[in-house]
């Protein structure tokens, strides 16, 4: 049995958001510039209400200037595309963020294509992927998942993870992608697994950290995990909590908790865990395009990703 440290998302969110208050303030006191954030939805996706709702709150108590657009599900994708348009132009907001996922007649790349890069705080347009691929973490904003999820795997294993093996399970332009390319920017030794890996649970097996973002609750056990790996478990999935009374869910990750607990070595619980990160970064991303924008990269929040 290993004892399994367990990773406190909330811990590392609220340092995070300590260090981002402070850039925020000292950016306001030396150029007036307050950080401002717009958050846009389209419909009614109950997931989507509650992330965009957090943002919203997180935003607030930041001291950011904060809005929110609220969209009909049936919003024409030219009328999205004035509304990206119109906040691209105005100089109070710094950082726009679209919720995906988008209704099916709406394409999503034209939307993410049409923000400006230099306010994409979310880092999923290919100018920032690109900057990121490339190495280029003084340009790119960073996408706010895997920036958190990497943050907390040094929480666990301190700053250099180079030669460490690293898997990633799942590739999506959200998560997957983005994570494997800091991954290996870290000079770990990468690969990306999904759903047609073959012989997938052998080659987890061999990460010294496993990042698991496929969607499907407790898929990943014990006989998955390498003793002493570090996992992170990207994954919220909301399942039926009989137990907790008649219709009531609970939230849980990709990763079976109760049952990795005793080989992992570290873990990031679900909720506690990611989650609060992505948000913790998403305003570290909202302060770092202001301090751009003002001309004063030297006002970016810094911490050590
Ligand atoms: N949907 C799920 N995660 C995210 C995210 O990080 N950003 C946006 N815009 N949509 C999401």
């Amino acid at each position: 049995m290993t004892e399994t440290k367990i990773i406190s998302g909330k811990a590392k969110a609220e340092e995070v958001l300590g260090v981002v208050k402070a850039a925020s303030e000292k950016l306001i006191a030396e150029t007036g510039v307050t950080p401002g954030i717009a958050v846009v939805i389209v419909g009614e996706d109950p997931a989507s209400q509650v992330y965009v709702r957090s943002k919203g709150k997180r935003a607030e108590e930041c001291g950011f200037v904060s809005r929110t657009h609220r969209l009909d599900e049936n919003v024409g994708e030219a009328e999205l595309l004035a509304l990206v348009q119109s906040l691209n132009d105005d100089a109070d907001i710094h950082g726009i963020l679209v919720q995906l996922p988008l209704p099916k007649h709406i394409n999503e790349d034209k939307i993410i294509e049409t923000i400006l890069p230099e306010k994409d705080v979310d880092g999923f347009h290919p100018i920032n992927i690109g900057l990121l691929s490339t190495g280029n973490r003084t340009r790119a904003l960073i996408p706010c998942t895997p920036a958190g999820s990497l943050l907390l795997a040094k929480e666990a294993l301190g700053s250099n993870l180079s030669g460490l093996n690293a898997v990633v399970i799942g590739r999506s332009n959200i998560v997957g992608k983005p994570m494997a390319a800091l991954l290996l920017q870290e000079s770990c030794t990468v690969t990306i697994a999904h759903s047609r890996t073959k012989n997938i649970e052998a080659l987890a097996k061999t990460a010294d950290i496993l990042v698991a973002a496929v969607g499907r609750p407790k898929m990943i056990n014990a006989s998955w995990i390498k003793p002493g790996a570090t996992v992170i478990d990207v994954g919220i999935n909301r399942i039926p909590a009989p137990e907790k009374g008649e219709g009531k869910m609970r939230l849980v990750g990709d990763v079976d908790y109760d049952d990795v607990i005793g080989t992992a070595g570290a873990i990031t619980p679900v909720p506690g865990g990611v989650g609060l990160m992505t948000i913790a970064m998403l305003m570290s991303n909202t302060v770092t395009a202001a301090a751009r924008a003002a001309g004063r990269s030297d006002l970016e929040p810094e911490f050590k990703l």
